[in-house]
C-alpha cells in the first residue's frame, strides 16, 4: 500500500469540493460500462487494469497540479490547452474558485512509483478524480499524452444536463523501455520553416518522443545563423535540392524551436555534419575546402553524396568549428552535439580520424557530448561519445566495446524517407521499401547481434528531405510509421504485437484527422471512418 502526500492547497480544495458536493448533493451519475484495455493507446503502456466505469470530463472539471512546482503547472496548462482545442471546453488550472468544480484531474509529484525511470507515471482514473502521479514534470507530461489519448471524440449528452466526455476508469502504470526516443528532420536538403518544424514536434510529443535531432547542415544548405561567420547563411543557405530558395533559422528562431520543444519535454539535438557533407560551408568560405578528392564547391541542388570535405589539417577549420560549436552550444541546452561524420568519402581515412578526434575535443571543451554516425567508430572516440548506427552494425559494436552508447537507426528499418512500396508518392528506396508492418516488426534491442541492452541509449527515426519540402509531404512519409517507432522506443518487445498494434493504429484516425495530418493510408490497416 502506498501513501501519497498531497499539498495543503490541494487538500483544502478537496475539502471544499466535498462540502459543496454534500450541500448540493449532485445527482449520482450512472456511468456506462467501459474497458480501459480497449483504448487505442500508442505507445502501449506497461500495465493497464480496468475498473469498468468512467470519469466524466465536462465543464465542472478542473485541473490541479503540484503547486510548488511551476513545471507541473505548465504540464497542467498544456493539458488544458489541448482539451480546449479538441473539445472547445475550458478546464481551469489551479483555480481558486471551486464552486462549480465537481471533478478534478490532479497532477501530482511523487517518488513512490514502481519504476525509477525519470519519465515513469501512474494514472488512477476514478468517477470523480483522475490522479496522475509522476516523479518529474517530464513523466507528468508523458502521462498527460496517455490521458489525451483516452478522451473520446464524441461526448455523452444524456448523463447530465451538459456534454460529458467519458474517460474509461482504471489504473495505468507506465515507463519507457529506452531513455532516448528520437526523431530526426533533415532541414538542409530542403528547408522547413519554424512553424513546420513546430508542427512536427507537437505531433511527436503526442506519441511520447523525447528527442528531436535537427540535421542543420549539408552540401545543399547551411541552415543556422552563426554570428561570427555570416557568409554561412548569406551564401550557404540560399539553395536546396531541386533549386528552391533554401533558408535558415536565426539564432532567435532556433531558440524559439528549442523552447517549444522543451514545453513538450523534447530535447533538440543540433547536428553540424562534418567533415563530409560540407559543400555549403566550403562554398561560403572556400578556405575550408579540402581539395584532393573533394569536388570544388559550387551551389548544389542535386542529391549526390560523398564529394565534399573540410581540410583536416588547416588551423582555420578548427578555429571556425570552435566558434560554430560555441555559438550553437550557447543556445542549445541539450547535453549532446551531433557532429555527423557520415559518408566522408572525399576525406582520406587518416585525415578523417584526425578530424573526428579533434572535433570531439572541441565539443567537450564547450561542455557537450558528441553524437556521430557509425563511421566515427574508426576514430579513437571517447566513451562519452554516442554512436548512431545507420548502416554498419559492426561499427556500432566497435564503439560499444570502447564504452560508447548507441542510438539504433538502421536505414533499412527506420529511415522515414524510404518509400512504403513502389507506388509511394515521395521517398527513396536505396536502403529498402519499408511498409508499415516492416517498420513495426523488428526489435531494436536484438538488431545488432552481441550488442548488450546496457549499450543502447535508444532509437531514432531519421527523415531525410531530398524528396519532401513541406508539411504535407513530410507527414506522408512520417505517418503512420513514426507512430510505430514511438512504440518500439517505449514498449518492451514482449508487449508488442502487430495484430494488436494494427487496430490501435487504426484508432489514431480521429487524432490524425482532427489535426489535418496527411498520413499514408496503408492498405495493411483497416482505417474505419
Ligand atoms: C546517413 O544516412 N548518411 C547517415
Amino acid at each position: 500500500m502506498k501513501t501519497y502526500v498531497f499539498p495543503k492547497s490541494f487538500l483544502m480544495g478537496c475539502v471544499t469540493i466535498l462540502i459543496l458536493s454534500c450541500s448540493k448533493i449532485p445527482k449520482k451519475i450512472e456511468y456506462p460500462e467501459t474497458d480501459l484495455r480497449n483504448a487505442s493507446l500508442i505507445p502501449k503502456p506497461l500495465k493497464v487494469v480496468p475498473t469498468n466505469s468512467a470519469f466524466g470530463l465536462d465543464a465542472k472539471t478542473a485541473i490541479y497540479t503540484a503547486q510548488t512546482d511551476s513545471e507541473f503547472e505548465k504540464v497542467g496548462q498544456f493539458l488544458a490547452s489541448k482539451i480546449a482545442f479538441q473539445l472547445d471546453l475550458t478546464v481551469p488550472v489551479n483555480t481558486a474558485e471551486s464552486e462549480t468544480v465537481e471533478r478534478i484531474i490532479f497532477i501530482n509529484r511523487t517518488e513512490t512509483l514502481d519504476s525509477d525511470a525519470p519519465e515513469a507515471y501512474q494514472l488512477y482514473i476514478k468517477n470523480d478524480s483522475i490522479l496522475l502521479n509522476a516523479r518529474s514534470a517530464a513523466g507528468a507530461f508523458r502521462g498527460v499524452q496517455t490521458l489525451r489519448q483516452l478522451i473520446p471524440e464524441q461526448s455523452n449528452d444524456t448523463l447530465t444536463t451538459q456534454p460529458m466526455w467519458l474517460i474509461p476508469s482504471g489504473k495505468i502504470d507506465d515507463a519507457p523501455n529506452f531513455e532516448y526516443r528520437g526523431a530526426m528532420l533533415d532541414v538542409a536538403r530542403h528547408f522547413f520553416t519554424v512553424d513546420q518544424v513546430k508542427r512536427y514536434i507537437d505531433q511527436l510529443a503526442y506519441y511520447k518522443f523525447n528527442a528531436f535531432h535537427m540535421h542543420l547542415t549539408d552540401d545543399q544548405g547551411w541552415r543556422l545563423e552563426i554570428k561570427s561567420w555570416p557568409k554561412l547563411t548569406e551564401v550557404g543557405a540560399q539553395s536546396e535540392v531541386g533549386g528552391g530558395p533554401g533558408g535558415f533559422y536565426t539564432q532567435e528562431e532556433f531558440k524559439d524551436i528549442v523552447a517549444y520543444a522543451a514545453e513538450r519535454h523534447i530535447e533538440v539535438i543540433p547536428e553540424v555534419d562534418m567533415p563530409g557533407h560540407t559543400n555549403a560551408a566550403n562554398l561560403s568560405y572556400p578556405i575550408f575546402h579540402a581539395k584532393g578528392k573533394a569536388e570544388t564547391p559550387r551551389v548544389r541542388t542535386d542529391m549526390k553524396v560523398g564529394y565534399s570535405s573540410f581540410d583536416a589539417y588547416k588551423d582555420t577549420v578548427y578555429a571556425f568549428l570552435d566558434d560554430v560549436v560555441r555559438e550553437i552550444s550557447e543556445i542549445s541546452p541539450s547535453p549532446y552535439f551531433h557532429i555527423g561524420g557520415d559518408e566522408s568519402h572525399a576525406t582520406p581515412k587518416k585525415d578523417y580520424i584526425h578530424f573526428i578526434e579533434k572535433v570531439e575535443k572541441i565539443v567537450q571543451k564547450h561542455g557537450k557530448r558528441s553524437i556521430g554516425w557509425n563511421e566515427i567508430a574508426q576514430a579513437d572516440i571517447s566513451p562519452s561519445t554516442v554512436g548512431q548506427l545507420w548502416n554498419e552494425p559492426e561499427s556500432a559494436l566497435k564503439a560499444a566495446e570502447r564504452g560508447s552508447k548507441i542510438i539504433i537507426s538502421p536505414a533499412k528499418k527506420i529511415y522515414l524517407d524510404m518509400k512504403y512500396d513502389t507506388l509511394s508518392k515521395h521517398g527513396l528506396n536505396w536502403a529498402a521499401y519499408i511498409p508499415v508492418d516492416d517498420a513495426y516488426n523488428w526489435d531494436p534491442e536484438t538488431y545488432v547481434k552481441g550488442l548488450p541492452k546496457e549499450s543502447i541509449l535508444g532509437i531514432e527515426a531519421p527523415l531525410w528531405s531530398e524528396t519532401i519540402s513541406n508539411s504535407e509531404e513530410l507527414e506522408y512519409l512520417a505517418f503512420p510509421r513514426v507512430i510505430g517507432y514511438a512504440e518500439l522506443g517505449w514498449t518492451p518487445a514482449e508487449q508488442r504485437d502487430w495484430e494488436d498494434y494494427k487496430s490501435r493504429l487504426a484508432g489514431q484516425l480521429p487524432y490524425l484527422q482532427r489535426n489535418n495530418i496527411n498520413f499514408y493510408r496503408s492498405p495493411l490497416v483497416v482505417w474505419e471512418e
